[in-house]
């Protein structure tokens, strides 16, 4: 049973994300969507806001499950017997990064592999992070995001001091 895991903060959930979720499941028998609570970062929405959305955004995918976790993705994948990491790779900017990151899993336990999957076109510009700037300025976020998180950031601006948002806009 080929079994991956896609972690990241999914901090919100985008389109993009969901693109590549629904690429990758059709890959392998199971595909576990992992929020990662990474203690370094404040991340806008809670783990569990975080969670509720992905949860919506993969209902009608049978063969994906969630979970989240803080530590290190190897041990997390050794708990879940799971083998393979799935990557989204934007054009030119992510490369490097997840480059680094792919050897360093596989440094770490040289049983896990890294598969990458190219965004697709309509959404090789789009990230949480301009999603959130976007919407904490008042932009217009439509097709970026499913409508339901459109709703949660706009909630979630809405709820936040000016002081904060400000803050937000600077993270990451
Ligand atoms: O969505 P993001 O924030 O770009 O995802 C990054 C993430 C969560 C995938 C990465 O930070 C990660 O794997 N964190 C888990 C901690 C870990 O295993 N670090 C060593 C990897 S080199």
């Amino acid at each position: 049973m080929k079994i991956a895991v896609y972690p990241g903060s999914f901090d919100p959930i985008t389109n993009g994300h969901i693109d590549i979720i629904t690429r990758a499941s059709r890959l392998v028998d199971k595909l576990i969507v992992a929020v990662v609570k990474n203690p370094s970062k404040t991340p806008l929405f809670t783990a569990g806001e975080r969670m509720e959305m992905l949860n919506e955004s993969v209902k009608n995918i049978k063969n994906v499950k969630t979970d989240n976790f803080m530590g290190l993705l190897v041990d997390f994948l050794k708990k879940h017997k799971a083998d393979i990491i799935v990557k989204g790779l934007r054009p030119v900017s992510d490369f490097e990064f997840e480059y680094q990151m792919a050897l360093m899993n596989r440094k770490l336990d040289n049983k896990m592999d890294t598969i990458f999957l190219m965004t697709s076109n309509e959404y090789a510009f789009v990230s949480s992070s301009s999603v959130r700037e976007i919407a904490c300025l008042g932009g217009n976020i439509k097709g970026l995001v499913p409508p339901y998180v459109e709703k949660r950031l706009k909630q979630k601006y809405a709820s936040l001091s000016v002081e904060k948002k400000r803050q937000q806009i600077e993270v990451d």
